[in-house]
């Protein structure tokens, strides 16, 4: 028998061995491998931590994928394949999208085995949080498109305080609105996106590493730095917004957000506008925060690739303020604050609803039928377009009439009726009648069935669809 003294110095000895042949794992850490770069054996120490989660993500397609297999015993030091299933020992299921996690506790820490590495890098991460990688459920959200240029915005976040005026002082924004103070420290999100026929996206993980690495002439990876800022479009937070140029016409593209380089959105479509497409897009207008897509307008002095409330002519904007602080003065002979309209609303929601209907109007949305049905969905309504000739007076109360003829996407009448359904009735503020001529001028029966006060149940239940479909202009 052996002395106790000795056991444990073999004991030590093993024990070093074991650590010096497994790398360790650093918690809330992400490290890139790829077989040549894998320790001998290709094992990984796991940091103990009561709640843990293992998770990987594969960097690029290849005929075999590697497993992962995952024992917070510590006597398994390196659990292989046909450890599966014992108490302790884990498999990291792999998604089709090329992501897994294994998420429980490992007091004691763990190993980590990497079995038919071969030469696909991946990544793996150890949290004693959520998973590093993931996929998420939230998407980007489409502005517009012209023929060459995408306006995109990342999922939103950092929800602003309510603006919450109280009586006596019930102040209500300027017609020339200023946002609050964007979040200090956003969210790092990136942007990819590349045309769907693209063969490499049948084929590539849907994974931060698989899409940020790719590179071709029609891959576009853009981050926060070549992004045009932060955004308030509207109460549900702010968001990163990108205006991106060099995009190929009639095209329909896919489209993802990276969060933190490691977990990635479901993704959307979009259609880019032929050749002949005309109208250019007009954001980032403090007075209308929503107002981000196509207008009847004649072009931005160059450099400018797009309008924004630096471009746009005063014969414009002065119109459109006129028109809201009237409004807003009338609203405010209301005892706004003390007096109640109705449990639901307040003399706030009133002008915000008034201010997106308003900048729907001023600001008419251009489009065109689509040009390119092959992979469009036939069931699709068509969208409320209607065809403005060159000759006849602007949509516009403000814009000049547009030097050639163009489709309008008409508003969506719930942003009508949002301001309707908001505002006292002594505004006087009335919405056409669905079943009469609503239509002329609206985009109907798409978000609400088009019943007069049924909300709900329409065609589409919604303005736009994440595949790319536009169907009126919910402003
Ligand atoms: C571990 O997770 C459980 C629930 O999943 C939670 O109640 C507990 O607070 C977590 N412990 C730590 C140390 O984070
Ligand atoms: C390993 O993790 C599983 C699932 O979280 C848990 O039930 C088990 O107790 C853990 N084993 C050890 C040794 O901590
Ligand atoms: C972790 O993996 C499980 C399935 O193994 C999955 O249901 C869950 O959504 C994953 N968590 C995240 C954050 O991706
Ligand atoms: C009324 O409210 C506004 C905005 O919140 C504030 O700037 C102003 O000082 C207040 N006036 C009075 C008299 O409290
Ligand atoms: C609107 O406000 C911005 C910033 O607060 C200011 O720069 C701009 O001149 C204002 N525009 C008009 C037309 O008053
Ligand atoms: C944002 O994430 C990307 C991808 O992980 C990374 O390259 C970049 O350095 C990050 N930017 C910041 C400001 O952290
Ligand atoms: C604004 O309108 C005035 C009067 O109609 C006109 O003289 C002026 O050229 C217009 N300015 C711009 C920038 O369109
Ligand atoms: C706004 O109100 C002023 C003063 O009452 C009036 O002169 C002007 O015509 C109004 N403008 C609009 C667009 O209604
Ligand atoms: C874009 O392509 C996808 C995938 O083929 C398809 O589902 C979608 O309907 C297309 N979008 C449009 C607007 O055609
Ligand atoms: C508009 O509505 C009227 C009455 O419901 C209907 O007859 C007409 O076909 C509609 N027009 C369009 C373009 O949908």
């Amino acid at each position: 028998m052996l002395p106790l003294t000795l056991v444990c110095l073999l004991q030590s000895i093993i024990g070093a061995f074991a650590q010096q042949a497994s790398r360790q794992l650093v918690l809330n850490q992400v490290v890139r491998l790829n077989g040549a770069l894998l320790p001998n054996p290709p094992t990984f120490t796991i940091p103990s931590s009561p709640n843990i989660s293992v998770s990987v993500a594969l960097c690029s397609a290849g005929i075999s994928t590697p497993r992962f297999i995952f024992s917070n015993d510590t006597s398994i030091t390196q659990p292989s394949l046909n450890d599966v299933g014992q108490p302790n020992v884990f498999e990291v299921p792999l998604g089709s999208d090329g992501i897994g996690n294994w998420t429980g506790h490992a007091p004691d820490g763990g190993f980590l085995t990497v079995s038919g590495a071969g030469q696909i890098p991946f990544e793996v991460g150890v949290s004693d949080q959520e998973p590093l990688h993931a996929t998420l459920d939230d998407l980007p959200f489409l502005g517009d498109t012209t023929s060459n240029q995408v306006l995109l915005f990342s999922p939103p976040f950092s929800r602003p305080e309510p603006n919450s005026p109280a009586y006596p002082n019930y102040t209500l924004p300027s017609a020339n609105l200023s946002f609050p103070v964007g979040p200090s420290s956003p969210p790092n999100y990136t942007l990819y996106f590349t045309p769907t026929s693209s063969s490499s996206l049948l084929s590539l993980p849907r994974t931060g590493c698989a899409l940020r690495a790719q590179n071709g002439p029609n891959d576009f990876n853009e981050g926060p730095a070549e992004s045009d800022g932060l955004w308030l479009r509207d109460e549900g937070g702010w968001r990163w917004q990108w205006l991106v140029g060099g995009l190929s016409p009639s095209t329909n593209y896919t489209a993802f957000a990276i969060l933190d380089g490691t977990k990635v959105t479901k993704p959307i479509n979009f259609v880019t506008k032929s050749g002949s497409f005309e109208c250019p897009i007009v954001h980032s207008l403090p007075y209308c925060p929503s107002t981000a897509y196509a207008v009847p307008i004649a072009a931005p002095p160059s450099p400018a690739i797009a309008h924004d409330a630096s471009t746009l002519s005063e014969n414009i904007t002065n119109p459109l303020f006129e028109i809201l602080t009237n409004f807003t003065t009338s609203l405010l002979t209301f005892p706004c604050g003390r007096d109640a309209y109705s449990q639901l609303v307040s003399c706030n929601d009133c002008q915000t609803a008034y201010r997106k209907w308003l900048c729907s109007v001023v600001f008419p949305r251009c489009s065109e039928t689509s040009s390119d049905t092959s992979g469009g969905s036939v069931a699709s309504p068509s969208p409320a377009l209607v065809v403005q000739r060159s000759s006849s007076s602007s949509r516009s109360p403000s814009l000049p009439a547009f030097s050639s003829d163009y489709m309008a996407l008409l508003p969506c009448l719930e942003t009508c009726t949002a301001v309707d359904r908001a505002c006292p009735v002594f505004m006087g503020f009335k919405c056409p009648v669905p079943k009469f001529t609503a239509n002329k001028t609206y985009g109907v029966g798409f978000i609400d069935d088009g019943s007069e006060g049924i909300q709900g149940g329409g065609k589409t239940g919604a303005a736009q669809d994440e595949w790319g479909n536009v169907w009126c202009n919910a402003g």
